[in-house]
């Protein structure tokens, strides 16, 4: 099963995913799971403080595997924590923002529809301030992750819960440790309906290309954070 660690909620107790998970109250039907502990970074290779993080800014890193993308935002409010249901209708409790503002959220960057993502090259996928524009739904909120492929949107202030569009499920959650004596961030686990094996699966060949041999292998120790509009040419807006 690659190098993660399946975790099942009633057995949160161990190792590092203990120290992750404390202070939040799980469901006792969560099931986060546990990849390497990652230090997030940024781009001259020095801790990222959270505090250095842009307000309603895109920002880009990947996790757990070198070419899964992942949304970092501050989103400037606290974001709750949230009940939610995979596509599988297994649910979850996402426990919400990090941080002193509980605001500092991260989702896979992997639509839940099908599976457009973040390249260097192009993103069809990114965060949206202010109101929501959805050409084929009326409008349901504002602060969106939105899809330009089909229009799905997901709402990162509730866990990344779909709001419109043909997304069956919400973004899956990347959980973050904050330190508030470093204001460093660390990656820990993923909490939600995962499609990484849909996704190297589709995108073999792609990944390949754009990632090299190492596309499927683990992030170790560190994964490096960019703005969004730094890591794509070409964001598009619709
Ligand atoms: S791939 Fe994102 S909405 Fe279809």
């Amino acid at each position: 099963m690659d190098r993660r660690e399946f975790v099942e909620g009633c057995a949160l107790g161990a190792g590092s995913l203990a120290a992750t998970l404390a202070g939040h109250a799980w469901a006792a039907d969560a099931r986060p799971r546990a990849y390497d502990r990652v230090l997030l970074v940024d781009e001259l290779g020095k801790p990222l403080k959270a505090t250095s993080l842009r307000v309603q800014t895109n920002y880009v890193f990947h996790y757990p595997f070198e070419a899964t993308p992942v949304f970092l935002l501050d989103l400037g409010k606290p974001a709750v924590a949230t009940p939610l249901v995979t596509r599988e209708k297994q649910p979850y409790q996402w426990p919400g923002g990090v941080g002193p503002g509980r605001s500092l959220v991260a989702f896979s960057a992997i639509c839940a529809h099908k599976l457009v993502y973040p390249t260097k090259d192009l993103s069809f996928i990114s965060f949206r301030k202010g109101a929501a524009v959805n050409p084929q739904t009326p409008s349901k909120g504002s602060d969106l992750i939105h899809c330009c492929a089909d229009h799905s949107q997901y709402d990162p202030a509730r866990g990344a819960r779909v709001l419109g569009g043909p997304a069956e499920q919400p973004l899956c959650a990347v959980l973050l440790e904050h330190d508030p004596k470093t204001d460093q961030l660390t990656a820990t686990a993923t909490l939600g309906g995962e499609l990484f094996d849909d996704f190297f699966k589709k995108y073999e060949m792609k990944l390949s290309l754009e990632v090299g041999p190492n596309a499927r292998q683990a992030v170790a120790r560190q994964s490096t954070v960019r703005e969004l509009d730094r890591f794509c040419r070409n964001p598009v807006r619709c």
